[in-house]
């Protein structure tokens, strides 16, 4: 049985004109920034798909053009197999309560001014669904299914009131009332506290699931792929350098940089120690020819500088942009990556 895919994304790259920050606003100009490049992907129905790299990598440059918060400078977007460009108001609108957003800060997402149930049921005013009576029912039932008991309750406060841990509740409960195809998580447990990430994302796990929704999960934290995600792409500096199974991939990477990141990752162990930041001169460079990782690589040789590796997928779908993918598999101890979280405790 195939699969029906959600979201297809053909060959998307982004430029920024500068790289924004400080030194644009006061008119310093800065090189143009290629934050995604030729970046293909699809996600099927019901699919959690990890997004992981450092800071940098076009995460949520990524996540923003899924959005329909940025445009493409290249390439094409199907969400339901329809393209978003050139729809009038009212197409543009459905197609948007297709995709929904989670940020990683709870609070920034949240009016403070506005209690939580307003906050939830904001989004059916904005889409003009259902009447007052309607929308405090779904508004209640979406407070009930993000654990927040019971609703009436939360309803009448406001985000201050509130935890982290139940804002980010509030703030899921409000992309997933207009019952989108596609949710987008932006590092949804990063700011949290440790104690009540395992509740969030148990969470999201049962809300995409339940409603067979797809999920595009992004993070830099590689210990919650392997029980959190079906696939999962490695991003560096705008270019998916590793795709598949995420099983398959924490357990046997096959690119230079997504070894680096998983040997990072602290395992609890107390003779443990992180390995040394490979950080050699000029490893901050983003070549413009060649493996954009090459600075930064121990395999590098000639050809790595001469072209870019293509993705080459292998038959179980496995892929990796490397030249040396062959000789490029898992080195050292294995680690116990996939029992970090255990989410079913
Ligand atoms: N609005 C913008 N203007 C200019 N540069 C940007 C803008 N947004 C992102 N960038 C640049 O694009 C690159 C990717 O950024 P981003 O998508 O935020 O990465 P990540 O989420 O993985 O940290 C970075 O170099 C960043 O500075
Ligand atoms: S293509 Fe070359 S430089 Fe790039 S990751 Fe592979 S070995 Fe390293
Ligand atoms: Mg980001």
């Amino acid at each position: 049985m195939t699969t029906r895919q959600v979201l297809e994304l053909s060959g998307i790259s982004k430029v920024f004109a500068s790289s924004g920050g400080l030194r644009s606003l006061i008119g310093g100009g800065g090189r143009p920034v290629s934050a995604l490049k030729d970046l293909s992907l699809a996600l099927g129905a019901g699919e959690i798909l990890g997004v992981v790299g450092e800071s940098g990598s076009g995460k949520s440059t990524l996540g923003n053009i899924i959005l329909g918060l940025e445009q493409p400078t290249t390439g094409t977007m199907l969400v339901d197999g329809k393209a978003g460009q050139g729809l009038r108001r009212g197409d543009r609108l459905a197609f948007r309560r297709r995709v929904q957003m989670i940020f990683q800060d709870p609070s920034g997402s949240l009016n403070p001014r506005f209690t939580i149930g307003r906050t939830v049921e904001e989004p059916l005013v904005i889409h003009g669904l259902g009447d007052a009576a309607e929308r405090r029912r779904r508004m209640l039932a979406a407070l009930e299914e993000a654990e927040l008991k019971p609703a009436e309750h939360f309803a009448e406060r406001f985000p201050h009131e509130l935890s982290g841990g139940q804002r980010q509740r509030v703030a899921i409960a409000r992309a997933v009332i207009l019952r989108p195809s596609i949710l987008i998580a932006d590092e949804p447990v990063s700011m949290l506290d440790v104690s009540v990430r395992a509740g969030i994302l148990r969470l999201l796990r049962k809300l995409v699931s339940g409603h067979g929704m797809s999920l595009v999960f992004i993070t830099h934290d590689l210990s919650l792929i392997g029980t959190m995600c079906d696939r999962v792409i490695i991003m560096y500096r705008g270019c998916v350098v590793e795709s598949g199974e995420a099983k398959a991939v924490m357990r046997a990477p096959r690119h230079p940089y997504t070894r680096q990141l998983i040997d990072a990752v602290p395992v609890p162990d107390p003779d443990w120690e992180p390995p040394p930041l490979l950080l050699k001169p000029g490893s901050e460079e983003t070549p413009e020819t060649g493996c954009r990782f090459a600075p930064r690589c121990d395999l590098a040789f000639a050809p790595c500088r001469a072209s870019m590796p293509a993705l080459r997928p292998d038959p179980a779908g496995h892929a990796v942009a490397c030249f040396h993918a062959e000789t490029a598999g898992t080195a050292g101890r294995p680690r116990p990556i996939d029992d970090m979280m255990d989410l079913q405790r």
